[in-house]
């Protein structure tokens, strides 16, 4: 087998790169270690950057975000019982959508079945092989034999667990990490949402966020020790925890139910240096992580997979090499300001087990400016709702 360009995982990158790639005529194939259903099983963040909005739109595939997703104006955050409104429209003139990641990997599945393009599920065993050299290309087991695909180049799309980030060398790599003292634990319920925007709450017992899927789903996430089991955590004492945490006017009047899902993430920030090698690019969690306080994760992806697809579409149909030679300073400018962003509003909001007296004035401080202070609420909202590509 022979294509233009080899996509390593089947998540929102590849799925998204794939796209543009498609759209542009350039040949590609996805690989992917699951199948499809187990891909759109798992559930994770649910806000989209004017930027992700903009590409699914321009792509033809924003039909169903646009007419079940709300678009959100601003967003509350809360300290104890006083609220501070991030007003987005006002300080940027933008807003940014709700609707489920896995609603848009769904919609991404549906534009490749559409496009007929490829996509091979339970591909095992991934080798990339000459990625230093113009023989490049990957090999992969599937029902029980070996597999070749020749390529000009490979997107590393493969999570953060994924081989393709391994493949650059140790000594050409350079890994930053931070891990946070806690994690968080998350529920979705049939039950209407609290208010019509998210509610990111610091308080004395902890941070809370209360999110949504749609008029009758909640989402809502408590700090907890990251090794908590969530089958530990009762309904009943997850609910009074939240209820301690938000403001009192939230927690008098939040409709209560049985959870659907319950789960416990680690937070985590960490980036990978450069993100290419050879003709080996990565995108997404594959080269990054954010913890996900301010909902970066699928944005700064999609932010990758725009450079990239870029910088193919500037080789494949200009022959202009700059873009390929330019995506990893490209793409990491920007990752690191979405870390910036991921990592304060987790500091603002957390209690950070080993805080000092000092520390916990600081972030009282931190809380105080932004309520009395219209630019720093327009720092927020202009991170918030995506910084220009
Ligand atoms: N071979 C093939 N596929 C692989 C391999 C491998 N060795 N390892 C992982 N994969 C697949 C996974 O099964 C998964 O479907 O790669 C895909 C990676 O998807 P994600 O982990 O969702 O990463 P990404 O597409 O970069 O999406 C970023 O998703 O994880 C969230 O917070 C993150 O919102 C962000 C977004
Ligand atoms: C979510 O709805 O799952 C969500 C929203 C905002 C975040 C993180 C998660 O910052």
């Amino acid at each position: 087998m022979r294509t233009q360009v080899v996509i390593i995982g089947g998540g929102p990158s590849g799925l998204l790169l794939g796209q543009h790639l498609n759209k542009a005529g350039i040949e590609n194939i996805i690989l992917e270690r699951k199948t499809k259903e187990y891909v759109l099983s798992r559930i994770r963040a649910g806000i989209l950057e004017i930027g992700t909005v903009n590409q699914l739109r321009e792509l033809g595939l924003a039909q169903r975000m646009d007419k079940e997703g709300f678009v959100h104006n601003g967003t509350v955050i809360s300290y104890n019982d006083e609220q501070i409104r991030i007003d987005f429209a006002e300080h940027t003139n933008t807003t940014v959508m709700v609707y489920g990641q896995t609603e848009v990997t769904f919609d991404l599945y549906q534009g490749r079945e559409a496009d007929g393009a490829s996509v091979i599920y339970e591909a095992e065993d991934i080798i990339l092989q000459e990625v230093k050299s113009d023989a490049t290309y990957v090999e992969f087991k599937k029902g029980g034999k070996t597999h070749k695909i020749d390529c000009d180049y490979i997107a590393g799309c493969d999570g953060f667990h994924g081989v393709s980030r391994q493949s650059i060398p140790i000594t050409h790599r350079k890994e930053f990490e931070k891990i946070y003292p806690f994690g968080w634990l998350g529920i979705l319920s049939e039950t209407k949402p609290i208010h019509e925007e998210l509610i990111y709450a610091n308080s004395d017992a902890g941070f809370a966020l209360c999110s949504m899927r749609n008029a009758n789903l909640s989402r809502y996430y408590i700090q907890c020790d990251a090794r908590d089991n969530p089958k530990e955590w009762s309904d009943q004492v997850f609910w009074e925890e939240l209820r301690r945490r938000i403001p009192t006017e939230f927690a008098d009047t939040i409709e209560m139910g049985p959870s659907i899902e319950k789960s416990v993430a680690p937070l985590r920030s960490f980036v990978c240096e450069p993100m290419q090698w050879g003709r080996l690019f990565l995108c997404g969690d594959a080269a990054h992580i954010v913890p996900p306080t301010g909902a970066k994760g699928l944005n700064t992806a999609a932010s990758d997979v725009y450079y990239l697809a870029d910088a193919l579409k500037r080789h494949y149909l200009q022959g202009d090499p700059s873009g390929v030679k330019t995506y990893s300073q490209r793409a990491l400018a920007r990752v690191w300001k979405a870390e910036r962003f991921s990592w304060w509003m987790t500091s603002l909001l957390h209690h950070f087990p080993e805080h000092s007296k000092f520390d916990q004035k600081m972030q009282m401080a931190d809380v105080a400016l932004l309520k009395s202070n219209p630019n720093a609420q327009a720092v927020l909202a202009q991170n918030y709702v995506g910084l220009p590509y």
